[in-house]
């Protein structure tokens, strides 16, 4: 089984990604044969500064690695090493109806929260087919806002595979319901845009984690409405016993929210120490980490090309 997935250099990676993305995407790594990069060309929508997306590419390398990505199990790589998916992403545009992309969700909500809407945020979904076609992913471990593209991309490989035969495997989204959606510290969803976030590897772990929102009920009543309280939310998620316990003890009353924030912040500050350890040592060896996407690159273009040449035979290119 050939499993596939991208994340986007556009910020510092937060908790949400982690658990939403990065921790199940590293799980089913260990089921099939796994092709991981790092979204560059994806990132240029939204940053326009060539030494932030540089610096913003090394850390999210860092932070896969340190997190647990094996690279001689996963074939890690930089979208930009791949360049023929720019080819292949103008292909597919040539059977991708301009409606499909115009009632895409998350370009409304980029639009939305401000970012100008340039031609590659418009084509945006339709680079993400091509990253996922090119290797004939058949699995994409993402979380629940990128469902709708991924639907995008199968219609678009069923498109393409009406008009020009079967060249395409249609891939199948991976959404682990339990943490499909994280929130943040204000209660919205988790991300780099709304600036809610809890980073993995941040030196404000505390600040954020104490500055999350609860509602106002006082220290001394049993807690109603546990289900929206979202310190609880995150233990449920990695720290199972502990949040049983915290649960219990709120609901208990004459326990405050400030204490069960506190238990978050233990938590989290030892679940990713070991995290933390293994990325400041790689944060030495640059090196390496670059090795890593070269290698990674290597074994993604042999597969890469295996497919463009059937596209390009397809469509009549040669
Ligand atoms: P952001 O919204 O912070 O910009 P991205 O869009 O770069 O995050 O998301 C990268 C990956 O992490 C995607 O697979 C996305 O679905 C997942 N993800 C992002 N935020 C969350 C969240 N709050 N909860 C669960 N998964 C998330
Ligand atoms: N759009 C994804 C995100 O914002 C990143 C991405 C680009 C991706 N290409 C992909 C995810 C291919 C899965 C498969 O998170």
């Amino acid at each position: 089984m050939r499993i596939l997935s991208g994340i986007q250099p556009s910020g510092k990676l937060h908790i949400g990604n982690y658990f939403g993305m990065m921790r199940p995407a590293l799980e089913l790594a260990q089921k099939g044969n796994a092709f991981y990069f790092i979204a560059d060309y994806h990132s240029l929508t939204s940053v326009s500064d060539a030494a932030e997306l540089r610096a913003n590419v090394l850390d999210v390398a860092l932070d896969f690695l340190a997190c647990g990505l094996d690279p001689k199990q996963t074939v890690f790589y930089r979208q930009s090493d791949v360049p023929q998916v720019t080819e292949l992403a103008w292909i597919l545009a040539c059977v991708t109806p301009m409606p499909m992309l115009e009632n895409a969700v998350s370009y409304k909500d980029k639009l939305a929260a401000g970012l100008k809407p340039n031609v590659g945020l418009f084509t945006y979904p339709v680079l993400q087919a091509a990253d996922i076609l090119i290797v004939q992913g058949e699995r994409v471990p993402v979380g629940k806002d990128q469902k709708q593209h991924i639907e995008i991309t199968r219609d678009i490989a069923s498109a393409f595979n009406r008009q020009f035969g079967e060249v395409f495997v249609i891939p199948e989204a991976v959404i682990k319901a339990e943490v499909a959606t994280l929130p943040g510290t204000d209660g919205r969803k988790m991300s780099k845009s709304y600036g809610n976030t809890i980073e993995i590897f941040g030196d404000s772990t505390k600040k954020k984690v104490m500055g999350i929102v609860t509602d106002s009920q006082p220290v001394e009543a049993p807690k109603k409405d546990l289900d929206k309280n979202i310190p609880l939310q995150f233990l449920k998620v990695f720290a199972p016993a502990k949040a049983q316990e915290v649960e219990a003890k709120l609901a208990a009353g004459g326990y405050g929210y400030g204490e069960a924030k506190k238990e978050l912040l233990a938590a989290l500050l030892e679940y990713f120490a070991p995290y933390r350890q293994k990325r400041a040592e790689l944060a030495q060896n640059r090196d390496y980490v670059e090795q890593v996407l070269r290698d990674g690159a290597l074994r993604a273009n042999a597969v890469v090309d295996v497919t463009m040449k059937k596209v390009r035979e397809a469509v009549g290119l040669r």
